[in-house]
């Protein structure tokens, strides 16, 4: 892999179909591939796993999204507001991190983290951006200094999927723009001078 060249992985979503989590996941990683990343998203029905288990056997779906997680140069969590927090199916696909704990560059370590955050108001959207937030740190990521809030209760997509609020859509952009840059920039440091420390030190 060249050094400048990202992959970013996009982890979330609700499984209602149109869900405007997904669709504003995609949104952000239409604007990495404009900006030359190579993007992979894992959504929906790729989330439905079984209730994180440590040591549990592994089915593809569950590899799957450990392997993306493990290979992403930088990534994107997208999730819906459910009563305050982030969802249960995008925190027990991040509990699925914990597969990472002895991998060389542990869980989330020393890659850049955008965050989009769904919701049916201001508060719901801000404190599940908040939870994200933490967990991030928890994984040891980055997250990028702009958390994106999408606020449902006005129209935001239109039917195929373009962002109708051209200042929602900056966002969007100025998201994938701090998460490229910051990987791009990142990919020259060793690990060790990013912040990686052994597991469980
Ligand atoms: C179980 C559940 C809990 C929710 N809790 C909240 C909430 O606390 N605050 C809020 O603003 N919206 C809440 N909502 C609304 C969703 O966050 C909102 O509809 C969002 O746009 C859903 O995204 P989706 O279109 O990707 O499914 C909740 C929805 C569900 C199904």
């Amino acid at each position: 892999m060249r050094p400048d060249e990202v992959t970013v992985a996009g982890i979330g979503g609700s499984t209602r179909p149109g869900s405007s989590t997904e669709t504003a996941l995609r949104a952000v990683l239409a604007e990495a591939e404009r900006l030359g990343a190579r993007t992979l998203c894992l959504t929906a029905g790729d989330l439905v796993l079984p209730p994180y288990e440590s040591g549990g056997v592994r089915g593809p779906r569950q590899r799957r999204l450990v392997e993306a997680m493990a290979g992403a140069t930088a990534l994107v969590l997208a999730s819906p507001a459910y009563h305050g927090t982030m969802s249960g199916l995008v925190k027990n696909a991040l509990d699925y991190a914990e597969d990472l704990r002895e991998h060389p560059a542990p869980y989330f370590s020393g890659r850049p983290v955008g965050l989009l955050a769904v919701a049916r108001g201001a508060q719901g959207a801000a404190s599940a951006l908040a939870s994200l937030r933490s967990t991030v740190h928890a994984l040891r990521g980055w997250p990028t200094p702009l958390g994106v809030t999408v606020d449902t209760s006005r129209a935001c997509f239109g039917p195929d999927g373009r962002c109708l609020d051209p200042r929602l859509q900056h966002h969007f952009t100025a998201l994938a723009e701090q998460l490229v840059g910051f990987a791009r920039h990142t990919s020259a440091i060793p690990a060790c001078e990013v912040g990686t420390q052994p597991a469980r030190a």
